[in-house]
């Protein structure tokens, strides 16, 4: 079986969240069972020249929304993990350093409808008529699988395919929500300018109240939808979750997944990961203190191995509930606790979170940027986890944290809903706890789990036993590739009927 991922992030080459690690790990896990998984990227500066033994496959020039004169070209090569990655060389939309999707003010990047169009129309191209390989090299997919609103032209593109492709068989299509809340809003004006029908632009199609909307284009074409937890693919067919596409997904819901992410756990493991200052397992727990330590010092905390440390890694928006930390930080304080936040974000709440830093000098330590060899460190360094979001489609730092022997404390939500054992009276006699979890998504009930934390800090014996199950906990993407590989199956079958 033959798939086409097709992401707008990707590690290691680029990532700003959760999807670049799924992008990234996913594939190894479907070749484990025997998918022959090939990704289809922008061509970041950071693509292009990691890519080995590269060919140019199809030039792309003049294609609706390409760019007529500019180099536009397929490349493809061997990606850094052995697959093979198909990369959209085209330098005037994507030779942009830094963010993939915001210039150097912060804002969209004025052409992003251009740039991930240009996404999509590639994918359909390869996915009707191939690669552009010649000969035995040449490939063509059985399933296109899309993730976020980045490639959701794509399934539309297949469902409208232009001359000289109309006729063609056309692959299976799954579509991966990983999150509702950004859906490619355009103003009408760009449906023709990307070379779309208006016949498409309709309630029932890629219109989203006279905008068009790249996620709800593959909402409603793709034979197949997932998102990325049980939990969040029933909220979202609510309309507290739905962000306005919840009567589609409840229309839909017969072809709906929640299928839960897992986690590179060669990538993450406290036993080989080389950030760390002392590497350590389940039999071994005392040498996370060395961590800790660092993380102190990281942070410009006081090195205090009794002080319960709190640490956050996490964009800092509002979905991620990062306003309530704020609130809590007093109570933290002054119950002589200490907090670590890696993060960037929304401008208002680095500055409370500089603030706090300032007020609070030697408990609360802030570093603001993007740094994934320190977010590592964090994960081992720090005793609990906060990850306090509104909403979470799956979330991966609280996994990072279970397998790192860090307790999660986690918004009853999403995937955190399905990955955290509440820290009970019958979960902790029955050995199933391995964190802190608390709803409605309020202050007071968050402080509720920071204090039930300070309490079971102490007791050092049942805390590790916490730890000890958190560990266990299987995070690895091995059920959940076979529950893909299953989904691959009913789009081809579809695509077939
Ligand atoms: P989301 O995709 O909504 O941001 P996830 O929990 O799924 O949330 O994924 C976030 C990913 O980004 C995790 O791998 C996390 O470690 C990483 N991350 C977030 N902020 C930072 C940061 N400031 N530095 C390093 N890694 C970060
Ligand atoms: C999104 C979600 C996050 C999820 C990630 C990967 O960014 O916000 O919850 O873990 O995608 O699926």
């Amino acid at each position: 079986m033959r798939v086409l991922f097709v992401t707008s992030e990707c590690l290691p080459y680029v990532k700003t969240g959760g999807l670049g690690d799924v992008a990234g790990a996913l594939p190894a896990a479907l070749r484990a069972e025997g998918v022959d998984v090939r990704t289809l990227i922008p061509g970041y500066p950071g693509v292009l020249d990691r890519l080995e033994n590269s060919k140019v496959l199809r030039d792309l020039r003049g294609l609706p929304g390409l760019p007529s004169a500019a180099p536009a070209r397929l490349v493809a090569g061997r990606g850094v993990d052995g697959g093979t990655v198909y990369a959209l060389d085209i330098p005037s939309f994507f030779g942009r350093k830094g963010n993939p999707y915001l210039g150097p003010d912060g804002k969209d990047w004025s052409d992003n409808h251009l740039r991930f169009a240009a996404l999509g129309r590639i994918a359909a191209l390869i996915g009707l008529a191939g690669d552009g390989a010649t000969g035995r090299a040449a490939w063509k997919p059985d399933v296109l699988h899309g993730h976020d609103w980045q490639a959701g032209l794509a399934a539309a593109h297949l469902h409208f395919p232009l001359w000289p492709l109309a006729g063609l068989k056309r692959p299976g299509t799954v579509f991966t929500i990983h999150n509702l809340a950004f859906q490619g809003l355009f103003p009408a004006e760009t449906v023709p300018t990307l070379g779309l029908p208006w016949d498409g632009f309709t309630p029932q199609g890629f219109e989203f109240y006279s905008q068009l909307s790249f996620l709800k284009a593959g909402l409603v074409y793709s034979d197949r939808l997932t998102t990325v937890s049980p939990t969040y693919a029933t909220e979202i067919q609510g309309e507290i979750f739905g962000f306005g596409m919840d009567g589609l997904l409840r229309a839909r819901a017969d072809v709906l997944d929640g299928i839960l992410n897992g986690i590179d756990t060669d990538a993450w493991d406290p036993a080989r990961d080389p950030q760390l200052s002392a590497l350590y397992d389940a039999d071994n727990l005392s040498a996370k203190e060395a961590n800790k330590a660092d993380i102190q010092r990281a942070f410009g905390l006081s090195p205090d191995i009794h002080a319960p440390l709190f640490g956050i890694v996490s964009r800092l928006t509002d979905q991620k509930g990062i306003d309530l930390v704020v609130q809590t930080i007093p109570h933290i304080v002054a119950r002589g606790g200490q907090l670590a936040v890696l993060g960037t974000g929304t401008a208002s709440l680095e500055q409370a979170l500089a603030g706090a830093a300032r007020h609070y000098p030697g408990r609360v330590g802030l570093v603001l940027g993007y740094d994934e060899a320190l977010s590592h460190r964090l994960q081992a360094g720090v005793d609990v986890l906060m990850v306090p979001s509104r909403f979470e489609p799956c979330g991966l730092t609280q996994m990072y944290a279970l397998r790192y022997g860090t307790l999660p404390l986690v918004s009853r939500v999403g995937g955190l809903a399905d990955t955290v054992t509440d820290c009970t009276d019958d979960a902790l006699s029955d050995g199933t706890a391995t964190g802190f979890t608390f709803g409605p998504v309020t202050v007071p009930s968050l402080i509720n789990a920071i204090d039930r934390a300070f309490a079971l800090h102490p007791q050092t014996d049942r805390w590790r036993k916490v730890q000890r199950a958190a560990m266990a906990r299987d995070v690895s993407w091995g059920a959940s590739a076979r529950h893909y590989v299953d989904t691959y199956k009913a789009a081809m079958a579809a695509a077939q009927g």
